[in-house]
């Protein structure tokens, strides 16, 4: 059993490692608070995100700012247990424990809600959409950090039922082109490698959708030797999967002879019952998609009322006579089979939540009720942090054009 000190001496290990590793959530720090001002002090700050330990650089950033902050997860099962303890220990409300039932996940953003918090951060609009349900109007503003969020806020938008203005953090260039595209492509093999040590190398892996998310999952699993096939519904993006040399086929066809499945929508019951039923025996299913529903779930679930707990976040069910192993209960791979992304890939996200958080209390009240993009001019100041991060400089334009 390890106990509550350990736990915090080790979450406080891992944050100051991922710190070293983004430089630039520093450099915002210093850059926007002088010695009699800090940007956001005394503001209420709700956050729902992923507790990893880049996450808790960035609610330490926020705090250093000035901001008093109430946080809860996006997620039961991506919980790091060690950064928990230490934000705890750091004086941070955190309403959030690994593995917490889903009555809990929701009582812990209750809780949240009734911090009274004027700006709220989320990542897949649950915390939003609660908000929206239980109404309190000392909501000011907020941010949404991933595509499945942003496409619900626009629901709300549309539908004329958005209650307050909120950034698109995923939106950002500096978001999605490297966040979901790069992070989510690495951190989702290493959380099937960690997770089933399986030996990509001749394997047939199956990419379902071919966004931001699918072509770095796609990329990375062809970089370790597997053979990909993508399936779409985009003929656009089908097209730019086969430019891109990969087989491009349905689901129907390549459930017969993938051996990995993993889910990169966003949308609902993409492998369903049709599919799972003709499948080989012993094939892996797991998702990088923000939500549990990409695979379904319950239709394994009413083939084996007994599943095998292989091992963490293996669980073997038996369909039709052959073995099919869910990873990670279909929740996102990356983050509860590993330790989701890289913290050099964060810390462009954090950025943006950063510099969109301070940017929304500096407008307090004088926006519209509407989905914002990120500023320009903050997608370009972060890539510009990044690059000098890493040492790259770019050349400047003479001004002239033929
Ligand atoms: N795991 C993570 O850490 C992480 C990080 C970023 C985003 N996400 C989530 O991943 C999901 C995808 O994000 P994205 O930015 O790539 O979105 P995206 O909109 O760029 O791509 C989704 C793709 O899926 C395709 N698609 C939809 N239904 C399909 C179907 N039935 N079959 C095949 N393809 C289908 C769409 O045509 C689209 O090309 C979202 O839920 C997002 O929130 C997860």
């Amino acid at each position: 059993m390890t106990s509550r000190s350990s736990l915090v001496l080790e979450g406080r290990k891992s944050h100051e490692w991922a710190k070293t590793r983004m430089r630039i959530i520093d450099r915002i720090i210093k850059d926007l608070s002088t010695p009699k001002a800090l940007p956001l002090e005394g503001i209420r700050l709700g956050i729902c995100l992923h507790i990893t330990k880049e996450t808790s650089v960035l609610v330490m950033a926020l705090k250093a700012m000035g901001a008093e902050i109430a946080l809860c997860s996006a997620n039961p099962l991506s919980i790091q247990n060690d950064i928990a303890c230490f934000l705890k220990d750091q004086k941070i409300r955190i309403f959030a424990t690994r593995g917490e039932s889903y009555k809990q996940y929701h009582d812990n953003m209750l809780k949240v809600i009734r911090f009274k918090p004027e700006i709220v951060t989320d990542d897949g609009a649950e915390l939003h959409l609660m908000l929206h349900r239980y109404w309190s109007n000392n909501i000011v503003a907020g941010t949404e950090e991933t595509t499945s969020g942003v496409t619900r806020l626009k629901e709300l938008e549309l539908g004329r039922k958005l209650k307050y203005p909120i950034i698109a953090i995923n939106n950002a260039r500096t978001k999605f082109l490297f966040d979901n595209r790069y992070g989510t492509g690495q951190s989702t093999v290493d959380g099937l490698m960690r997770t089933t040590s399986v030996f990509l190398p001749g394997k047939h892996a199956i990419v379902c959708g071919y966004g931001w998310v699918g072509k770095g999952v796609a990329s990375r699993l062809r970089g370790m030797g597997a053979i990909v096939t993508v399936t779409e519904i985009d003929p656009i993006r089908a097209l730019e999967a086969h430019m891109e040399g990969y087989e491009v086929s349905h689901l129907a066809s390549a459930c017969l002879y993938g051996d990995i499945f993993i889910t990169c929508t966003g949308s609902y019951r993409i492998i369903r019952k049709e599919h799972i039923d003709r499948m080989k025996d012993g094939v892996f299913l797991c998702n990088a998609g923000h939500f549990d529903y990409e695979i379904d779930i319950d239709y394994i679930r009413s083939q084996d009322r007994k599943p095998k707990e292989i091992r963490p976040n293996i669980q073997q069910y038996i369909v039709k006579g052959k073995c099919v192993y869910l990873l990670a209960s279909g929740r996102v791979i990356n983050l509860v089979g590993a330790e989701g992304h890289p913290p050099e890939v964060m810390a462009l996200s954090f950025a943006n939540q950063m510099l969109s958080i301070v940017y929304l209390a500096k407008k307090m009240g004088s926006l519209e009720t509407k989905v914002y993009d990120v500023p320009e001019h903050i997608d370009r100041r972060i890539s510009e942090y990044a690059l000098n991060s890493f040492g790259i400089g770019v050349d400047q334009s003479n001004g002239k054009s033929f």
